[in-house]
């Protein structure tokens, strides 16, 4: 099989389901920079749990575990979801990172453990917000099964928002 017989299966896969070509291309823009968000907050999120330290290092380092378990799982079932309507799912991490709408982390620049907890509380609202939009795009596109997928994910990240907020409550 040549290069280019291998670039034309990954540029589109044939999809008749009843979602308008057109429409599933801008889905999956969307569901691109979902994929690219979630991919660079499941990163923050790691690099968060190993490098957290202070009186509240347990809870802060076992409730990242929790959350970056549950991006990964995510950025598999997006990245699915995409190659699913048809076109391909992004990939290169700098790809990510340029497409996110939530910021990386550097470690010469790692927040103190309240700031952690602060920007992936941050984070997830992002993420809430940009998948509310992805849903707004499925839901026009009629593609019930994205809509559904991105709205789900939306609760998650909601709840994430909440445990964090609480851990830095005053
Ligand atoms: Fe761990």
């Amino acid at each position: 099989m040549s290069k280019n017989t291998l670039n034309v299966i990954a540029e589109e896969l044939p999809v008749d389901t009843g979602v308008k070509k057109v429409d599933r291309r801008r889905l999956a823009d969307v569901l691109n920079q979902s994929l690219a968000g979630t991919y660079v907050l499941y990163a923050k999120t790691h690099a968060f749990h190993w490098n957290v330290a202070g009186p509240q290092f347990y809870g802060i380092h076992k409730l990242t575990d929790e959350q970056y378990q549950d991006l990964a799982a995510a950025i598999d079932q997006i990245a699915e979801r995409v190659r699913a309507i048809g076109f391909p799912a992004m990939s290169g991490l700098a790809n990510y990172v340029a497409a996110s709408p939530v910021a990386d982390v550097d470690v010469s620049t790692m927040p103190d453990a309240q700031d952690m907890v602060g920007q992936l509380a941050a984070d997830h609202q992002t993420m809430a917000a940009k998948l509310r939009k992805a849903v707004s795009v499925a839901e026009q596109a009629d593609d019930v099964y994205t809509a559904d997928l991105l709205t789900a994910r939306i609760g998650v990240h909601e709840e994430a928002a909440w445990m964090l907020n609480s851990i830095v409550a005053q």
